[in-house]
């Protein structure tokens, strides 16, 4: 008898299915190697988020990363993932000056990467670039709350939408993008009362970091849950390696192994 090995991949159905059934697991990936162990774990969704400004690439902030930089990690991590939704993000300047831009750079990181879905930050300010992206058949993931692409507007990383006025313009807004038909959408750093109440006013599933636990998933930085970013550890996050340290520790053996002629030995040369 031959058994069907077959996976099934994840689609922008099985993730909005998902809501008040199962919760939906996110991290991010940037390359082919991490990619692949992600998807091999079980990972519902992989973000390429352009986070991989601030841990692929050192920058301080989301901003400088380019198109061209997105669509190259996203490349890396399509050719890994077997069964993962993949989303990659639309970077900073690509999409909120107009529609057609929006339009556009969605399309070249579909064509030319083969991920599932872009995201991209903002509710009201964004909404004719989202109808326009989503008139052309691509999915879309929202993002509210901390944007960080916004963070010169916000001036820190502290959590949002704590006062009324805020948090009833993220009620606004995520009613939008579900009456947009968004699939599905990420509320970063906002108050877990908030985040529920979002959650259980849309029909769209929604995924959190530092949003609580009522968000109908979760996502982190999978360099932060791993703990390869060194001195990152908001309240937020779950760490759930310490790779740092791991890693570190290695080289330090590797170096002493060279200095001391340890390695190579008899069994490691031809
Ligand atoms: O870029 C990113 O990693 C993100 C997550 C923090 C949601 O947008």
């Amino acid at each position: 008898m031959s058994v069907n090995k077959e996976i099934k991949r994840i689609t922008t159905e099985t993730i909005r299915s998902m809501k008040g059934a199962e919760r939906i697991s996110m991290l991010t990936s940037y390359d082919f190697t991490i990619a692949q162990m992600v998807d091999a774990g079980g990972i519902d969704a992989i973000l390429v988020g352009d986070s991989a400004s601030n841990v692929m690439a050192g920058h301080e902030t989301t901003l400088p990363i380019t198109l061209d930089q997105m669509i190259y990690h996203a490349q890396s991590v399509v050719r890994a993932v077997k069964r993962a939704l993949v989303i990659v993000d639309l970077p900073f300047g690509t999409y909120q000056s107009d529609p057609q831009r929006a339009l556009d750079s969605a399309v070249r990181i579909m064509k030319e990467s083969g991920a599932h879905a872009v995201k991209l930050e903002g509710g009201l300010e964004v909404e004719k670039s989202i109808k326009k992206i989503l008139n052309a058949g691509i999915p879309v993931m929202g993002h509210l709350g901390l944007t960080p692409q916004s963070i010169y507007q916000f001036g820190t990383y502290k959590v949002r939408a704590k006062e009324e006025e805020e948090a009833a313009k993220l009620m606004d807004d995520a009613l939008l993008l579900d009456s947009l038909g968004v699939f599905s959408l990420v509320m970063e750093k906002i108050p877990a009362s908030l985040a529920q109440k979002v959650t259980e006013n849309i029909s769209i599933p929604t995924i959190g970091i530092g949003a609580g636990p009522h968000c109908d998933g979760q996502v982190l930085v999978v360099h932060d849950m791993l703990g390869m970013t060194h001195e990152f550890k908001p309240k937020f996050l779950r760490q759930y390696l310490n790779l740092y340290d791991d890693i570190t520790n290695a080289v330090k053996r590797y170096v002493d192994d060279v200095k001391k002629m340890n390695f190579p030995n008899e069994s490691e040369q031809y």
